[in-house]
C-alpha cells in the first residue's frame, strides 16, 4: 500500500467526503409555508390559548409523540433547554443531588446546576459507555433526586436495571437522548424509557432544524410543568391556577414556527437516515474486524444503535503504538478529515475535570451551589473518581463520524483502506 502519508507517502484520499445535508425541497416548502402565513411564532407568555404555541409547533408535537409512541412531546429551542425544563419539572430542590454520566456533552450535567442542585458523577460501562447501574447505586444518598442518563453515541442505557434502582429509591430518571433518536430498547424508543426524555435538533444531529429540542413524557403533570418552564411560568401560574410553585421560574425556551415546520419534514426522514447509518456501520465493522487492536461498538442485547458517532476501542498492548499515533496516521491518510473534528480522540473530557467543577465556581464566585450553606454534602470531583471514563478518554476510545448516510460505499472503502494501511505499517509509527 506504499509509504504512510504521515511519513511523506501518498494519502489514500485527498478528495473531500460528501457533506451530510438532510435539508431538501421538503424543508424549503415547509419554510415557505410558514413565511407565507406571516406567523413566525405564536407563543404568548401568559395563560391564553397561545400559551401552547402556533400551528406548526402543535403539529410537530403531535407528530413527534405519535412517532415515538409517547403521550406528550414538547418542542423547545434546544436539548439543553429541554434538559433544564426536565430538571425543573421533577421538582429538584437546591442542595439536592443529581447523578449524571461524566462522559457526555456538558449540558447533561449543567442542567442540575441551573436549579442549584449538585451533579454527582457515576462511572460508565466498560462495553457500552453509558452510565453504569452499579456505579449509580454507590452514589445514591438521601439527597439524590434524579439521575440524568445519556444514551451516548446513540445506544440506549440499561433501562431495566437503572429504572428498577430509581423506582426502588423514588428517584426520577431523565433521559438525555440527544444522540439516539430512533434507537430502540426492547422495542421502545430511546428517549421514552425514563420519566422524561429529551432530544436535540441541532445541526450535527441525525435530523435537525438548525437549533431545537423536544421533551417527551408520559406523565401529564410533568409534561405541563415542562410547558410552564418553557414559557414564562411565573406569569402564567396565577391565571392557570397552578398551586405548586416550585421551580415555576419560567424561561423563554420557545421554538419558532419555522423551526417546527422544518423539524416536521425532518422527522419523516429519520427512519431512512437511521437505516442508512446502521448499514454503513455494519459495513465498516465487517471490514475492520480483522484489525486485532480495534474493538467495534457492542450493541446492548435487545437494542438497536443510532450511531451518532462510531466509537472504537483501541488496545495499545496489542498494537504496540499509542491510540494517538494510530489515529494521527489514519487521519493523515484521509486529508479532508485532518481538522480532527470527524475523527475524535477520547470523545469528551470527563466533565468533573472542567474548571467549573475543579474550582467549584458556578453561580457567583463563592461556591454556589457546591458548598454550605447551599449544600451540606461533601462532593468530590477529584481525578480518579470515574476510572473507566478516564481510561476511555485518555487511552482507549476514539470515535469518528465517517459513517453518516452521505457516505457511499466507495467513500467508506477509503476510510477502511486508511485504517488497514495505518495498521499494516504500524511498526513505522
Ligand atoms: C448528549 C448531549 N446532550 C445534550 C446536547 C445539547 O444539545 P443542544 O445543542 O440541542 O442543546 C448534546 C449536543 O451535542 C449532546 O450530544
Amino acid at each position: 500500500m506504499g509509504k504512510l502519508a504521515i511519513n511523506g507517502g501518498k494519502p489514500v484520499r485527498t478528495r473531500p467526503f460528501p457533506r451530510y445535508n438532510t435539508i431538501g425541497k421538503e424543508e424549503k416548502k415547509a419554510v415557505n409555508r410558514v413565511l407565507s402565513s406571516g406567523i413566525l411564532s405564536r407563543f404568548l407568555g401568559c395563560w391564553d390559548k397561545d400559551f401552547y404555541g402556533g400551528k406548526e409547533i402543535q403539529a410537530l408535537e403531535y407528530e413527534w409523540a405519535k412517532y415515538f409512541r409517547v403521550k406528550h412531546a414538547i418542542a423547545v429551542n434546544s436539548c439543553t433547554s429541554g434538559l433544564y425544563c426536565a430538571v425543573g419539572a421533577v421538582g429538584v430542590e437546591p442542595g439536592q443531588e443529581i447523578i449524571v454520566s461524566p462522559y457526555t456533552m456538558s449540558a447533561s450535567a449543567t442542567a442540575a446546576l441551573i436549579f442549584n442542585a449538585v451533579p454527582v458523577f457515576a462511572d460508565i460501562e466498560e462495553d457500552y459507555f453509558c452510565i453504569d447501574p452499579e456505579s449509580i447505586e454507590k452514589k445514591i444518598t438521601s439527597r439524590t433526586k434524579a439521575i440524568i442518563i445519556v444514551d451516548i453515541f446513540g445506544l440506549p442505557y440499561n433501562a431495566d436495571a437503572i429504572n428498577k434502582i430509581a423506582k426502588k429509591r423514588g428517584i426520577f430518571v431523565i433521559e438525555d437522548a440527544a444522540q439516539a433518536p430512533g434507537a430502540l430498547y426492547k422495542n421502545r424508543f430511546a428517549g421514552t424509557l425514563g420519566d422524561i426524555g429529551v432530544y436535540s435538533l441541532n445541526y450535527h444531529k441525525h435530523i435537525h432544524c438548525g437549533e431545537g429540542g423536544i421533551v417527551v413524557a408520559n406523565n401529564d403533570r410533568l409534561a405541563e410543568r415542562v410547558r410552564l418552564i418553557r414559557n414564562h411560568a411565573e406569569s402564567v401560574v396565577e391565571d392557570k391556577k397552578v398551586t405548586d410553585l416550585a421551580n415555576m421560574i419560567g424561561f423563554n425556551f420557545r421554538m419558532t414556527e419555522i423551526e417546527a415546520a422544518i423539524a416536521r419534514s425532518q422527522l419523516r426522514k429519520l427512519k431512512k437516515l437511521l437505516r442508512e447509518r446502521q448499514e454503513n456501520c455494519d459495513y465498516f465493522a465487517r471490514h475492520i474486524s480483522d484489525i486485532p487492536a480495534l474493538k467495534v461498538p457492542k450493541v446492548r442485547p435487545g437494542c438497536t444503535h443510532a450511531y451518532y458517532a462510531y466509537p472504537i476501542k483501541f488496545n495499545e498492548n496489542i498494537a504496540g503504538i499509542s491510540r494517538k499515533r494510530f489515529v494521527e496516521a489514519v487521519s493523515a491518510e484521509l486529508v479532508p478529515v485532518k481538522s480532527g473534528l470527524v475523527m475524535n480522540l477520547g470523545y469528551a473530557k470527563p466533565l468533573y475535570l472542567q474548571p467549573m467543577y475543579q474550582k467549584k465556581i458556578a453561580y457567583g464566585s463563592s461556591g454556589c451551589p457546591f458548598k454550605k450553606p447551599w449544600y451540606d454534602g461533601n462532593i468530590n470531583y477529584r481525578k480518579g473518581i470515574c476510572p473507566v471514563t478516564e481510561r476511555m478518554y485518555e487511552k482507549e476510545l476514539f470515535s469518528h463520524e465517517l459513517i453518516k448516510p452521505s457516505m457511499a460505499k466507495k467513500d467508506l472503502d477509503d476510510v477502511i483502506k486508511a485504517f488497514h494501511k495505518a495498521w499494516q505499517h504500524r511498526d513505522e509509527l
